[in-house]
């Protein structure tokens, strides 16, 4: 296990990275941004389907939020992988990045279960849409604070 977190972080991208004075606060720059587009397009959405503002479509909502969200999800995604590799076996041994990741799984699955309502479709899913709603809202701020939390233990 271990032997490949060390084999990741003694990569060329790893350690040029690591020891690059630009690169490391750019990619990290680049994870933030994910993470706003990521927290700040699904959470207005999760809203509306958990019963705010009933008088804005959900669907045009939908199509809007949904693409803001899925992009800072991908960015955050690929910017948060490069970030692991600098670092790996110790954040692979921290428990708050190991809960981050929990959640960040339970997050993704919950948003590919919501892809089975077109946004056309959404506001006839009524409370399940609202569930999987406020499991969207629970994971992603937990995975924003956990995240946040690996820094400073
Ligand atoms: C596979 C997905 C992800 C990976 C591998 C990942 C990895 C990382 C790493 C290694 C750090 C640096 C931690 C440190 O040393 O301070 C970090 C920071 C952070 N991550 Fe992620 N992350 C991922 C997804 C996410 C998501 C989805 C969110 C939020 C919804 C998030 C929120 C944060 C926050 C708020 C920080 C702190 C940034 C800072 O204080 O500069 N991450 N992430």
């Amino acid at each position: 296990m271990t032997e490949w977190l060390h084999a990741l972080e003694t990569t060329a991208l790893a350690v040029a990275l690591r020891d690059s004075v630009w690169a490391y606060p750019l990619v990290n720059a680049a994870h933030l941004l994910g993470v706003a587009l990521l927290v700040g397009g699904i959470v207005p959405l999760d809203l509306r389907l958990v019963g705010f503002w009933r008088t804005v479509p959900v669907a045009d909502l939908a199509r809007v939020l949904r693409g803001v969200a899925a992009s800072g999800l991908f960015l955050a995604l690929l910017a948060g992988a490069l970030l692991f590799a600098t670092r790996a076996a110790e954040y692979a041994a921290s428990p708050y990045f190991l809960a981050k990741m929990g959640v960040v799984c339970v997050g993704g699955v919950n948003a590919l279960l919501a892809t089975r309502w077109p946004p056309e479709r959404l506001s006839k899913a009524g409370y399940r849409a609202a569930a999987v709603a406020v499991v969207s809202i629970l994971s992603w701020i937990s995975a924003l604070v956990l995240g946040r939390l690996v820094g400073y233990f």
